[in-house]
């Protein structure tokens, strides 16, 4: 049964004033306040198809706030999500974030109906590298072992030998007990991990459109002028990670917060993922330098409404490219089982 084909479109009622008071006021700070009644019809729209539909929704957290704490069942980084679309009962998933993270919910959880609300959303990581690619570094570097960051495609993480995120790069290239390691496709993240393991890392040139942006000179400024912390994301460039206080994956990043509480902070990565942030830590100045993933902000309320209303679009991987990438995302899985990160 399609319970959803002739939706009307969703407009502005009196009574989502006071029934969505709490998020209201939680949105307040985050978005500009004429957004916020624009937006309370779509949200109560979603979360009733979302229930009709037996859906969850998974958001990452660059994803927009009204997205994030509007609609969202599940939250986290791209591990947090991989790991929560493994172990969901719903058979319905709608992964609010880009395509390789909907690619990585369908590799573990192939039974599942996974729909992402708009197949353009990509990675400029990802799309740095081919399987073509891969197979030309195993051919020059014969018997040294292939570790991809989750940013790239399905078929890419299939010819892999074990998969990393932000969160668990340097244990997951330890774990492959080898002297050398083909470490892709970005570049920056790799540089990283070289200066923290004693394995040689051979690089691929890929790197974030979004955060290979932040210069040192603006992290140094923003330090002065603000008298801040820096927090920075891993796949910054080197200069960059060279004047923060703290590299860490995104959800590192809300740890060493909860933890240093410090009076004021810049956060050198994705704009939302700040905002949101701002949410859980209202006591910490946030000064925030804005850079914005477009990919990410393809994903908007009104696409997910029409993702669940048509259930579209569906994640579709051939059976052998997810046997290949599950092989390879389940080394990283079992690698955080022995040591938690
Ligand atoms: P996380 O692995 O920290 O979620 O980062 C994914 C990403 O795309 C960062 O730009
Ligand atoms: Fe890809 Fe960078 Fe966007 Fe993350 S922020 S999804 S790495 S382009």
């Amino acid at each position: 049964m399609n319970p959803s084909a002739d939706l009307p479109t969703p407009v502005w009622r009196e009574e989502l004033e006071s029934e969505y008071a709490a998020l209201a006021a939680r949105l307040e700070p985050l978005v500009p306040c004429l957004e916020i009644p624009l937006h309370l019809p779509w949200i109560d729209a979603i979360n009733k198809l979302k229930k009709q539909r037996g859906a969850v929704i998974m958001a990452h957290s660059y994803q927009s706030p009204e997205i994030f704490h509007g609609v969202a069942d599940v939250t986290g980084d791209s591990l947090g999500l991989a790991k929560a679309a493994a172990e969901c009962e719903a058979g319905l998933i709608v992964l609010c974030g880009v395509h390789f993270m909907a690619e990585t919910a369908k590799i573990l959880a192939p039974e599942k109906t996974v729909l992402i609300p708009d197949l353009d959303a990509g990675c400029s990581l990802a799309a740095s590298i081919t399987v073509d690619d891969v197979r030309a570094l195993r051919a020059e570097y014969p018997q040294v072992p292939v570790v991809s960051y989750a940013n790239t495609s399905a078929a890419v993480k299939a010819e892999s030998d074990a998969i990393c995120t932000s969160a668990n790069a340097v244990q997951v290239v330890e774990s492959m007990g080898a002297r050398r390691v083909i470490f892709l496709p970005d570049e920056f993240l790799g540089r990283h991990v070289a200066r923290q393991t004693g394995v040689e890392i051979i690089l691929w040139h890929g790197r974030c459109e979004v955060h290979e942006r932040f210069t040192a000179q603006e992290v140094r400024h923003v330090r002065k002028q603000f008298g801040t912390k820096v927090v920075a994301h891993p796949e910054c460039s080197p200069e960059v990670l060279a004047e923060a206080d703290f590299v860490g994956s995104t959800t590192a990043m809300g740890k060493w917060l909860a933890r240093e509480k410090p009076a004021k902070v810049a956060m050198i990565t994705e704009c939302s993922m700040a905002d949101n942030l701002r949410a859980q830590f209202p006591a910490i100045q946030f000064i925030k330098p804005c850079n914005l993933c477009p990919h990410m902000q393809r994903i908007t309320l009104q696409n997910i409404y029409a993702s669940l209303r048509d259930l579209k679009h569906a994640i579709e991987i051939p059976a052998d490219v997810i046997a290949g990438a599950r092989r390879a995302l389940e080394r990283m899985l079992a690698v955080g089982r022995r040591e938690p990160v």
